[in-house]
């Protein structure tokens, strides 16, 4: 197999990469230019749909499928480039915006120009305030010199691309709480069918791509569907920026082929577990994939064998690697503060499962946890989210996953930790433990008043 050479991250060391001069005397707008002056439309969504490019956002849907949805028949269409990056521990759509924007901004000209689309939303994490000012400038940079605005390049395709700061947070990445929150709503994500390509932004057919999704297209039309294809495994193609972080020698962004094995990534890439220990547990991609152990190192990160040892995905392929000293406990604590904290609130199962989840664990780390309580929060995890149905979006699977991994694969540690950590207070009743395991106790004592009696 020919030598990997790395394009997305290709200008990221190269002075002044963030400039129009730079990136042009780099090769750089030579694929819009193609497009736009000698291929039509339909013809580049048929390139990146040969191309198979998946979504790089979390959900891995193919791009060129995604865009081929758009009705024939609209009038209208918008873009929203989705840089809200509030996965933990990702961070390649940061470094791709504020190293190389007219990379993104070229990606988004194709796919604006194969979409039809001349309004774009390039929707940005609100602490990325750097990304924001780099992207501002290069932005009209790019208008300055013809590339966007009115009639680009004589081509009569028209483009504006306007920048749109979040408020920090995570939902808002979710595509549909992105809509709602561009809108100037709450960001809750809206109930599908209808899906964004029928009815999206301002109720407009609307396509949603990731910042990395886009960056690859003006490589995929410069060197064509083949050799994006030639790169990756047999069913995921492409190259792909992994971030490592968590207890690891050096925490970087890499590009390499699709997958990856955790092993090479974190011994090779990042330098190996720090101070000379050993991987325990390592999260694959973004804390929502749930847990690979460290006797699953060997798998490879990429849109299938991921889920081999249960991980719910590839998600944003952000790896953060657990020595083993982690509890995780600590673990498990730390992910159900955050999911209890960014659930939108709309869903009974999402809301309701997320706070139990982690009021559970708060009590565990307290020390007054029972063994019951690992079923309750499996049990609580296996009902909530997008798989089983019960919700709108998929912050609940992502919240699920990481307790069903972690006590598939971890459950002797966390009973080791409820026995061994017995000082604080047992809050829950006997009532509440019967009802658990699904007795309905005689309850004595006053009656409950009765609302509304006659
Ligand atoms: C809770 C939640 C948060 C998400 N956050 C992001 C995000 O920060 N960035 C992102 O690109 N996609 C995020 N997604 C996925 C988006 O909904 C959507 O699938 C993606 O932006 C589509 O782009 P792609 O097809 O290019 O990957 C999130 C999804 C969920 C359920
Ligand atoms: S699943 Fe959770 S975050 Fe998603 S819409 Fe429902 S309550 Fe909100």
């Amino acid at each position: 197999m020919a030598e990997f050479e790395p394009v997305l991250s290709r200008n990221w060391n190269v002075p002044d990469s963030h400039t129009l001069k730079v990136y042009e005397s780099r090769g750089g707008y030579q694929s819009a230019r193609k497009a736009l002056t000698t291929l039509d439309p339909d013809k580049v969504v048929q390139i990146v749909k040969d191309s198979e490019l998946r979504g790089r956002g979390g959900a891995g849907f193919p791009c060129g499928m995604k865009w081929s949805f758009l009705p024939k028949d609209r009038k209208e269409t918008f873009m929203c480039i989705n840089a809200d990056e509030s996965e933990p521990s990702t961070f390649n759509n940061r470094i791709l915006m504020e190293r190389d924007p007219h990379q993104l901004i070229e990606g988004i000209m194709l796919g604006c120009f194969a979409t039809k689309a001349s309004t774009a939303y390039l929707y940005v994490r609100f602490e990325y305030i750097n990304a924001y000012r780099i992207l501002e400038r290069a932005i009209a940079e790019a208008k300055a010199a013809g590339l966007l605005g009115k009639n680009i390049l004589g081509s009569g395709f028209d483009l504006e691309i306007y920048v749109h700061r979040g408020a920090g947070a995570y939902i808002c990445g979710e595509e549909t709480g992105l809509i709602e929150s561009l809108e100037g709503k709450r960001g809750w994500p809206r109930i599908k069918p209808p899906f964004p390509a029928i009815e999206g932004a301002f109720r407009k057919p609307t396509v949603v791509n990731n910042v990395e999704t886009l960056c690859c297209v003006p490589h995929i039309l410069e060197r064509g569907a083949d050799w994006f294809k030639s790169i990756g495994t047999p069913k995921s193609y492409g190259p792909k920026l992994y971030c490592i972080s968590g207890h690891v020698n050096k925490q970087v962004c890499v590009e390499l082929p699709l997958g990856i094995t955790a092993r090479e990534l974190i011994d090779v890439h990042g330098g190996g577990v720090w101070k000379g220990r050993k991987a325990k547990a390592v999260v694959p991609g973004g804390i929502s994939m749930g847990i690979l152990s460290g006797n699953e190192l060997d798998t490879k990160l990429d849109f299938e064998d991921i889920r081999k040892p249960g991980c719910l995905g590839l998600g944003t392929a952000a790896v953060t690697v657990m020595d083993d000293q982690t509890s995780m406990v600590d673990y498990l604590y730390n992910t159900a503060r955050f999911f209890a904290h960014e659930s939108c609130g709309q869903c009974t199962p999402c809301r309701e499962g997320c706070a139990w989840i982690y009021k559970t664990m708060k009590r565990i780390k307290g020390g007054g946890g029972r063994i019951v309580d690992l079923d309750v929060m499996l049990q609580l995890a296996n009902n909530m989210g997008i798989m089983p149905g019960t919700t709108i979006c998929g912050l609940a699977d992502g919240a699920a996953w990481p307790i069903k991994n972690a006590m598939a694969k971890f459950r002797p540690e966390f009973e080791e930790y409820i026995k061994t950590h017995q000082s604080g207070p047992k809050q829950i009743t006997e009532l509440q433990e019967a009802i658990f395991q699904g007795k309905t106790p005689a309850i004595s004592g006053p009656s409950l008043p009765v609302l509304n009696a006659k």
